[in-house]
């Protein structure tokens, strides 16, 4: 290769179009790296596969820190988004004081990653998982679980007189997501219920929406925190009059985390997205493209006419969770294309992305691609492995070890 050739090579590696001198900083060059950036390694890396910018992690994991905890609101971040005990620890040593999960196997997971404090907020049904999770307890974790029903709640109640522990639970509120969850009116009655069972601790309330307000999805973050929280805490002290001892009032989404925070009652939130952040949280309006922790490198593998590039990712490699064109944020294809934002990922089989360019744009054949999901949190689940950048600049290939966890 000449080294005209060469310098063309590096030149394309943005997006797949030529470095403009305003262009951003390739995702992967580490702030914390000593030895500049970590292109040439990133060059080597089979794609398609997934890059965590660890500096941008840190920086994300201490913003959300910083804002819940300066309102006195305990975090409890989802693990969902990264699938790691690594990361949760960082988590933890920001100052969450545990960790959400859906899923037993998950919780077994991060536990033997040596997580000492986990929510599943997740109603767990199966006997044999119930087992698995009074288990989990005696062996010192300090293990919540969600339950949204009396049938729900006499399992776990059996399963603890049974197994000799006591489990701790969390009632969970349906706010208007119309998912899990008991309805608010009937909230009371379901609650002094699961309180009088035995072997059983009724600690708190939790509830999970997102981005909605009055019922329906929107961009006013503020407006839903506000009123997410507001219902929980007026639930809260419903339960308290009718003597139950509430103490966790635990909401919160990545949109809405900060703004249900500062409702006065609220004592916990868990946000899950913020670490990676996504291309959903860049359209909320929550943090910008270079805030974007995690971002999927692809290869041109075809070039059939001027206006379609193909990768050598599809929906095995992107999550399709999230649509386009779909309320509130009306994404355009299923990711951002870094450096060239008018170039939309608008189909996809399982080992192929379709990228409409203009016909102009210069990529090759061969050339690399950077894109920021629409959704992180089902994008990582994805992969066996993602590439961690550190501070000596390397990409450490770490398997992610939550992913798949299905029971
Ligand atoms: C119960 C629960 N809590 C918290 C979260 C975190 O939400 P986000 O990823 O929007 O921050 C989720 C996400 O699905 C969830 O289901």
């Amino acid at each position: 290769m000449s080294e005209q050739d060469e310098k063309e090579t590096d030149a394309t590696l943005i997006g797949g179009v030529r470095e403009k001198e305003t262009r951003t900083k390739r995702i992967w060059e580490d702030d914390s790296a000593e030895n500049g950036t970590l292109t040439d390694r990133s060059l080597e890396l089979e794609t398609p596969c997934v890059v965590i910018n660890s500096s941008i992690v840190n920086a994300n994991i201490a913003a959300m820190a910083e804002a819940v905890g300066r309102l006195g609101v305990a975090l409890r971040p989802h693990a969902k988004t990264h699938k790691l005990p690594q990361m949760a620890d960082r988590q933890l040593a920001a100052g969450a004081t545990g960790i959400t999960v859906a899923k037993i196997s998950e919780a077994e997971v991060m536990a033997s990653g040596g997580i000492r404090n986990i929510f599943i907020a997740y109603p767990l049904i199966a006997w044999s998982k119930l087992e698995r999770a009074a288990r989990l307890s005696r062996s010192g974790v300090r293990l919540i679980i969600g339950v949204d029903s009396l049938q729900g709640a006499r399992r776990i109640s059996e399963v603890a007189v049974r197994e000799g522990v006591q489990l701790e639970v969390r009632l969970e509120l349906d706010t208007g997501l119309r998912r899990t969850g008991i309805s608010l009116g009937h909230a009371v009655r379901l609650a002094v219920q699961i309180h009088a069972l035995d072997g059983i601790k009724l600690s708190g309330i939790f509830t999970y929406r997102g981005a909605m307000l009055g019922g329906a999805a929107t961009l006013d973050l503020k407006a839903a925190g506000h009123e997410e929280g507001l219902l929980m805490a007026s639930t809260a002290a419903a339960l308290r009059s009718a003597g139950i001892p509430i103490e966790d009032v635990s909401v919160g989404s990545s949109p809405t985390a900060r703004f249900a925070a500062e409702i006065e009652g609220i004592t916990e939130v868990r946000p899950g997205s913020y670490i990676y952040q996504d291309r959903m949280q860049t359209a909320f309006g929550l943090c910008a493209l270079e805030d974007c922790a995690g971002v999927v490198l692809a290869t041109v593998i075809s070039r059939p006419s001027d206006d379609l590039i193909v990768i050598d990712g599809g929906s095995k490699t992107f999550a399709t969770d999230v649509q386009p064109g779909t309320a509130p944020l009306f994404l355009k294809g299923f990711g951002h294309i870094l450096g060239d934002p008018d170039a939309v990922l608008e189909r996809m089989n399982e080992e192929h992305g379709m990228i409409r360019i203009q016909p102009d744009a210069p990529y090759k054949i061969g050339d690399g691609i950077q894109i920021i999901p629409n959704h992180i949190c089902s994008t990582i689940n994805l992969h066996s492995f993602v590439y961690i950048s550190d501070s000596s600049s390397q990409l450490v290939k770490t398997p992610v070890a939550a992913r798949g966890m299905l029971e």
